[in-house]
């Protein structure tokens, strides 16, 4: 059985504002990799190579990025989704495109460390409706949630306000076609989306078998900025360092560190594991663990760690130290030297600063 992919693309990412205002929440990077290219990597680590992108309004963007897909080793199908109405919605807008074949969706925000193989395989092997991945969170109230009883799903409940269990849906599906019927027939939920998970549950409801298996290894939704910060701090765990760029004979770089093309390191300290990128300039500064510095990035009589800063951001003689930050692309963080010492602040919509 060949399944095919479908990667969601589309969305808003209102919680991820205002970085999301210029650029979709997929391709925020994380070590210098935009997230939704760890998910086409999975899939097709998975033996998925027919792949549908479901795209919204950053739709130009996210083509882009991806291209044709012979870079990744498959072939992408682009479908525009007109407005971001669920998840089943976007299966929906996808019909066509997957025909009657049984399909893998996957969120394109979400990161697994242990691949989506484990999920095809089991669905491909057991016969089943659907399968889905589950995994205990400490607040199942943002995430659809499962009931298990002997390997088999019982109940769904998408974002409940008193969780039937602590297992949270992780963002990976395998369906047979039987997933359209009940989408036909599906009422949009109380937030106005048309939820998989009510789908799922409607399989379960119609005598279909639903199978859940638990993640191995972590699993990530970057749907919030520390969640973004957390995923870095995830991936730079497993970094196996690559070193392009230079650092001169008064810096230090210890552990492990990976220097981009063209990127310039002056008196200063690097302590791994620690992300910098192409054509970036630190100087006079202090990089410390689980930190990616994006391309073209200035950084200047500042210390930082445990943060993620996008390319071309400046960030200039900062007194205190940047910790478990996310800063967006274009940024300007600069110290002041002349009294009077005040702030002076030009701060996009939805930005948020911790003094
Ligand atoms: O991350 C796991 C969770 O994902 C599950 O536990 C929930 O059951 C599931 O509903 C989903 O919840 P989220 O609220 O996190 O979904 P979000 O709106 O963030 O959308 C997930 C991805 O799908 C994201 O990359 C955007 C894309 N998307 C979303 C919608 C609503 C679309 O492409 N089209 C859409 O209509």
């Amino acid at each position: 059985m060949k399944l095919k992919g479908l990667l969601l693309a589309g969305g808003t990412g209102s919680r991820l504002r205002p970085l999301t205002y210029t650029g979709a929440k997929q391709l925020i990077p994380i070590a210098n990799r935009p997230i939704l290219h760890y998910a086409v990597e999975a899939m097709v680590q998975a033996g998925i190579t027919e792949i549908g992108v479901i795209i919204g309004d950053s739709g130009p963007a996210i083509r882009q990025s991806l291209g044709p897909g012979d870079t990744f080793g498959c072939h992408f199908t682009y479908i525009a989704q007109d407005a971001p109405l669920g998840l089943a919605h976007a299966v929906k807008t996808a019909r066509d495109f997957l025909a009657e074949d049984p399909f893998l969706m996957f969120l394109g925000d979400n990161l697994l460390r242990s691949g989506l193989k484990p999920l095809v395989d089991r669905f491909v092997s057991g016969g089943y409706a659907a399968s889905i991945l589950l995994t205990r969170v400490a607040d199942p109230r943002q995430f659809g949630v499962a009931v298990v009883e002997k390997g088999r799903v019982t109940r769904l409940v998408e974002k409940p306000a008193e969780p039937p269990s602590p297992f949270a849906l992780v963002g990976a599906y395998c369906f047979q076609p039987a997933i359209h019927t009940v989408i036909a027939n599906l009422k949009p939920s109380w937030r106005g989306e048309y939820e998989i998970t009510d789908a799922i549950q409607a399989l379960i409801d119609t005598e279909h078998v639903v199978d859940a298996t638990f993640v191995e290894g972590w699993w990530k939704d970057t749907g919030r900025p520390e969640d973004v910060i957390e995923a870095n701090r995830l991936i730079l765990e497993d970094l196996i360092p690559v070193q392009h760029g230079t650092w001169d004979e008064a810096s230090e770089v210890v552990g492990r560190v990976s220097i981009g093309d063209n990127a310039r390191i002056e008196h200063s300290s690097l302590r791994g594991p620690v992300v910098v990128g192409a054509d970036a300039h630190i100087r006079n500064s202090y990089i410390g663990p689980y930190t990616t510095i994006g391309d073209g990035v200035w950084i200047e009589d500042t210390e930082i760690e445990n943060s993620v800063v996008l390319p071309d951001s400046q960030i200039r003689r900062v007194a205190e130290r940047i910790d478990q930050s996310l800063i967006g692309r274009g940024v300007r963080v600069q110290g002041q030297m002349q009294r009077p010492k005040a702030m002076r602040l030009v701060l996009g919509d939805h930005s948020r600063v911790d003094l």
